[in-house]
């Protein structure tokens, strides 16, 4: 019995020796103890020995026993870091490898300014309003007191949908639209800025362009707040030392009507081929609401005066980042994209 179970140990040793995987060890487990494994057999065959060597043959079995479950239990730890180890090899992630280039975007300068005039009026107690770019004639026209075939139209000249519909000339459709959508008729604080379209094209005036509109009304407003108001804009976005000067002007829904303009921020006044050697750059349109204006859109031109400004956004881009072509903002071209992907106080502005 000695030497079967020693012949058996070794056998056994073998066994575990060429074990490589999970399925191996439990084909091993089958052999030794399933039903009719080897040990099973063994202990089973107990019966048959005689009572005096009982004992020892139990001994001899439980040796070989002991010796494959802790050949087993060994292995199968083995096994199971084995298992553990490759799959974290495999799915380490190799960090030290250079990563794809993200392309970082940067605003548009349309944007830019929009955002610079909208923060600036917002700080005022404005509010922001959107209008349609596809107007009809009513509000971009009719409701300014241009009325049909006025000859104020003719600089106006736009894209049309049909008779009554058109791509909007001018933010100041909004005007008509935000008076009559204040039902109350309660005092008026607003910006509008938004595209804009004209029959133009030439390097400082596109087919699309941009506008911002401001509509002030409320009882006791004069052309000094108008004054003021322009003033703090232009100082806060060209720079303090801006001087403004206002010409008088004509626009059909505003009486008075004046232009405005700043002095030029390239010679700061003294006359250079920017400003065409007069010092002054015009910035933008402005006057009182017009009483016609005003009871159109429902209110009580006795009681309530008002005052409004419209000016291009291309052009206060152009003029803040020295922009020579109106055209280089819809070109869609990413070199020129590309250049406005600082702070503001960082550009040092060349003309
Ligand atoms: N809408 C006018 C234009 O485009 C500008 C303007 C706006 C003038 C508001 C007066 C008041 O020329």
């Amino acid at each position: 019995m000695q030497e079967k179970i020693n012949g058996l140990l070794e056998e056994l040793a073998k066994a575990f020796a060429d074990v490589k995987t999970m399925q191996e060890l439990n084909d091993l487990k089958v052999q030794y103890q399933g039903k009719k494994g080897i040990i099973t057999e063994l202990s089973a065959g107990i019966k048959d020995v005689p009572n005096e060597e009982k004992k020892e043959y139990g001994m001899h079995v439980n040796t070989l026993r002991v010796a494959f479950n802790d050949a087993y239990d060994k292995n199968k730890t083995r096994l199971e870091e084995e298992l553990v180890n490759k799959k974290l090899k495999e799915e380490t992630i190799d960090i030290s490898l250079p990563s794809v280039k993200n392309m970082r975007g940067s605003k548009h300068p349309f944007n830019r300014i929009i955002e610079e005039v909208e923060d600036l009026f917002v700080s005022m107690g404005y509010d922001v309003v959107d209008g349609p770019e596809l107007e009809d004639d009513e509000h971009c026209f009719r409701l300014l007191n241009y009325t049909v075939g006025h000859p104020a139209r003719d600089a106006q000249d736009t894209f049309y949908i049909d008779e009554e519909y058109l791509l909007r000339t001018q933010t100041s459709s909004s005007q008509s639209r935000v008076m009559q959508a204040n039902t109350e008729k309660s005092p008026i604080r607003v910006i509008c800025p938004g595209k804009t379209y004209r029959r133009d094209d030439d390097a400082t005036h596109s087919h699309q362009f941009g506008q911002v509109e401001g509509l002030v009304i409320d009882k006791n407003i004069s052309l000094a707040d108008l004054k003021g108001t322009l003033e703090i804009f232009a100082k806060k976005l060209l720079g303090e030392e801006t001087k403004v000067r206002f010409r008088p002007s004509y626009f059909p829904f505003t009486s008075p009507s004046c232009e405005v303009d700043v002095t030029c921020f390239k010679c700061g006044g003294k006359g250079c081929p920017l400003c065409k050697k007069t010092g002054w750059i015009e910035l933008l349109g402005a006057g009182m609401v017009h009483p016609n204006v005003l009871k159109m859109g429902g209110y009580d031109p006795d009681e309530f005066t008002g005052f409004a400004f419209g000016t291009g956004l291309d052009r206060l881009a152009m003029f803040k980042y020295a922009i020579p072509d109106i055209r280089y903002m819809y070109g869609n071209d990413i070199r020129f994209l590309r250049q406005f992907d600082r702070k503001d106080e960082e550009y040092e502005i060349k003309y």
